[in-house]
């Protein structure tokens, strides 16, 4: 049977908190009902005790979404953590993921504290958010600088305080893929009663290793992932959901599941664009204009012979209608003709192709991209009539 993967999703928490990015309860709400669509396991609805907003948007999206978990952050601070009880009083599955942070820079500056009292203050966290749920999830912020030894013992005493999921962020997208994967590896060997919580992953993408960190927590044991979609968030953003859930799919031999519905991620990953006014770059992977657009000649020929030679995964599995054949100066007779065909004029006599091609070259050293129109004109034929 395959390991299954928790997918925990923060765009409405480490995603929104992007300045620019805010959105109001009913689009929240939107979000969170798409979110359910595609399949998400725990939606991550706000920070409550952060502002009335936040607060009431917690409660919103508990009345309206039902299957997946909803959970809210706190500090490990009593106040915060009753807020946050009471934001998830509709919540049919409820979670606060509450937390502390562990690394020496944290620990002196954010903290002024030592390591010892930073253990008591999670554990009585833990013990406090428990008072109201049972599903309580643990952050160990800054955990990818902090060390193994120190944090396999804020782990052990979080679990035994009742933690169900333990959270090990890399807050500032620091880890190198090894490191973060030997990080969790070494609290699966380390920490008594970790089969008691389930690992998650936390990566954030300041050196462009988020989604590779991700991946590398989950092969050495991690069984929940902390994603966003289009990978928005704080800085450089976090991991993105649909990267994860298309490796997954693509190396089915790694035997592990999730929940996702792959073919909604396009619609999502739009959606959250147009609402939270962040536009996604043309070459994102899974997601981007041109994650699915072949341009130069070579491998537009290729995927008119057979799209496997320069696809590894189907455009209709994350909810595309089909992959894009660019027209550009870099095109060959194949990519034209394929054009030509799709608008309905099909010429056989390679001679006229060829003089068509001439002029379509004239005209993409000139254009960009060449249009439908700009092609039916070097055709000699009009829309109308192609139709
Ligand atoms: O990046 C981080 O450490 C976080 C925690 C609050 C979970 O977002
Ligand atoms: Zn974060």
């Amino acid at each position: 049977m395959s390991d299954r993967l928790f997918i925990f999703d923060t765009t409405l928490r480490d995603g929104e908190q992007v300045p620019g990015c805010q959105l109001n309860t009913v689009e929240k709400i939107q979000v969170a009902k798409q979110l359910e669509q595609l399949g998400v396991d725990v939606i991550e609805a706000g920070f409550p005790i952060s502002s009335p907003g936040d607060f009431n948007s917690v409660i919103e999206i508990s009345k309206a979404v039902t299957w997946p978990t909803i959970c809210a952050l706190t500090r490990a601070v009593e106040k915060d953590i009753d807020v946050a009880a009471e934001s998830l009083k509709y919540a049919k599955h409820k979670r606060i993921h509450t937390g502390i942070g562990t690394s020496d820079s944290h620990i002196k500056y954010k903290f002024n504290s030592n390591r010892d009292e930073i253990i008591e203050r999670a554990v009585a966290a833990v013990k406090y958010a428990k008072k109201y749920v049972e599903d309580v999830e643990f952050y160990a912020e800054d955990a990818g600088r902090t060390d193994n030894e120190y944090l396999a013992r804020v782990i052990e005493a979080v679990i035994k305080a009742g933690a169900t999921v333990v959270n090990i962020p890399d807050t500032t997208g620091y880890c190198l893929p090894a490191e973060y994967g030997d990080k969790i590896k070494y609290l699966i060997e380390h920490v008594d009663n970790i089969d008691k919580a389930i690992i998650s992953t936390h990566c954030h993408n300041d050196l462009g290793m988020a989604t590779a960190n991700t991946l590398s927590g989950v092969l050495n044991g991690a069984r929940q992932v902390e994603v966003t979609i289009n990978g928005i968030g704080e800085r450089a953003g976090n991991t993105s959901l649909e990267e994860i859930a298309m490796i997954l799919k693509c190396h089915k031999y790694l035997d592990i599941e999730t929940n996702i519905n792959t073919t909604k991620i396009y619609p999502t990953s739009r959606m959250v664009s147009s609402l939270m006014n962040m536009p996604v770059q043309p070459n994102k992977a899974i997601v981007g204009r041109n994650a699915f657009a072949h341009s130069s000649g070579i491998h537009q020929d290729g995927v008119l012979k057979n799209v496997d030679t320069y696809e590894i995964m189907n455009p209709k599995d994350v909810g595309l209608d089909d992959n894009s054949i660019v027209l550009t100066a870099r095109s060959g007779r194949a990519a034209l003709k394929y054009r030509l065909g799709v608008l309905g004029v099909n010429i056989a006599n390679e001679k006229k192709i060829d003089d068509i091609y001439q002029n379509f070259l004239k005209l993409a050293d000139k254009k960009k991209e060449i249009t439908d129109d700009d092609v039916l004109m070097l055709a000699g034929a009009d829309r109308a009539e192609a139709h």
